[in-house]
């Protein structure tokens, strides 16, 4: 083990910088536009955006950017330490591709939010704002959107229609935090994933995908639960909500003639109107196991995870992993966020009365089919990676022999190789 200690802690460093960063970006981010005019603050305008300046009085919410670019290190009351935001974020998300834009905040929810609410992360493109407009009125709660938008000449255009979004319904004004991500590079997935987590105000998030409607009101009945919250709190469970969709993709159109109840669900399963989401691809949402769900009227937990699983699960924020931001594009993004969270000790808990209904649109295929390849392989060495990564961490922290390593030792024994080289380095 010795060779990788240096690593291990220059990797704890990392997690401890960015957790420091986010406090000061915060904290910065709360200090100057509480203190300062707007006016008076924007040392670098940025002058990209003018246009979408409040002068529109009807857009409620706060605009943050512009507020500083910033942030200071402190000691005490004394700024030890002025360095760039820019500098900042850029190793924040070291991972990802860049350089990026990131503007947290560019309209901030109105709304104040219980710290132990759960706030749905979510990633929104251009020909989605309507659907995110939507979800923000049937949830009524905290939602962090990162919003990705390329830096050319459409620009303008997509900001526009993102303004018009926002104006034309007030509870995107109260409850949505829009995240900007500005730049050229598509579908980093999981890079727009980490920054809905890490601007989220509650203790607790959802990572959804927006396309999907919330057909029953899970954040109230996880929250009067206390067997369920002391498991959250305790950063060791995700839940997770099952998902389902329409046999017939145009029956998924209009959500309002969704089933809302358990009980009328199992009634359009019966009648093979519903089915468990993407049966034909198994191994994506198979170990939540719906043959045990519908019967079911307790939590249980998740007992045959498959790396492939990816379900939408809601956990803490603080102190689980991120996604890993090497993933770009469509095919195992999602998935290696559930495989590291899996990994680092977190169960995953089936909700037995709610559930999930996908609502259609229509898919871009063309790009799909080669990055599923190219990142199919990725996936592969980074299943190792994690395995191996964790172990020494679990060993180093004493953790090894302890019940919250049990989910990597039933899962990397799988992986060739693993077991001989875990024997050998640990004499
Ligand atoms: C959805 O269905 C409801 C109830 O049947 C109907 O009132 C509404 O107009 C429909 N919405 C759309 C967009 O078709």
């Amino acid at each position: 083990m010795r060779p990788g200690i240096a690593q291990t802690c220059s990797k704890m460093g990392k997690y401890f910088l960015i957790v420091y960063a986010l406090a000061s970006v915060i904290y910065t981010a709360h200090y100057f536009y509480t203190t300062y005019d707007r006016t008076s603050t924007s040392e670098k305008p940025l002058s990209a955006f003018a246009h979408v300046e409040p002068q529109n009085r009807h857009v409620q919410q706060e605009h943050l950017r512009g507020f500083s670019s910033n942030v200071n290190w402190a000691s005490g009351q004394d700024v030890v330490q002025s360095v760039s935001e820019d500098f900042i974020l850029s190793k924040v998300f070291s991972d990802a591709m860049g350089p990026s834009n990131v503007m947290s905040y560019y309209y901030k929810a109105s709304s104040s939010f219980e710290q132990e609410d759960i706030t749905m992360s979510t990633l929104v493109t251009r020909n989605r704002f309507m659907v995110l407009s939507r979800l923000a009125s049937h949830y009524k709660g905290p939602i962090s959107a990162a919003i990705h938008v390329n830096d050319d000449e459409t620009k303008e255009l997509v900001l526009q229609e993102l303004e018009e979004m926002v104006a034309t319904n007030p509870d995107v004004r109260k409850f949505v935090d829009i995240h900007l991500i500005l730049d050229n590079f598509d579908r980093q997935f999981n890079m727009w994933r980490n920054v809905a987590k890490l601007f989220a105000r509650t203790d607790y998030v959802m990572m959804l995908d927006v396309d999907f409607h919330l057909c029953t009101d899970f954040r109230q009945r996880i929250r009067t639960n206390p067997e369920i919250m002391d498991k959250l709190r305790s950063g060791r469970a995700a839940f997770v909500v099952p998902a389902f969709e329409f046999t017939v993709q145009d029956d998924g159109l209009n959500s309002t003639t969704f089933p809302a109840s358990k009980e009328a669900l199992i009634k359009e399963v019966d009648s093979g109107k519903l089915d468990m989401f993407h049966k034909s691809w198994l191994r994506g949402h198979g170990s939540t196991n719906y043959a045990r769900w519908y019967p079911s009227q307790e939590i249980y937990q998740v007992d045959t995870y498959d790396f492939s699983y990816e379900p939408y699960i809601i956990y803490k924020k603080n102190g689980t992993p991120w996604c890993d931001e090497r993933f770009i594009g469509y095919g195992a993004n999602k998935a290696a966020c559930l495989y590291e969270i899996y990994l680092s000790g977190v169960d995953y808990w089936v909700l037995p009365e709610d559930f999930l209904i996908h609502q259609t649109h229509k898919y871009l295929e063309e790009a799909r089919r080669k990055e599923r390849q190219y990142n199919r392989k990725l996936y592969s060495n980074f299943r190792e990676e994690i395995c191996l990564r964790y172990s020494r961490m679990f060993y180093s922290s004493g953790e090894w022999d302890t019940d919250r390593a049990s989910n990597l030792k039933g899962e990397c024994e799988k992986i060739r190789g693993f077991r001989s080289t875990m024997h050998a380095s640990t004499l």
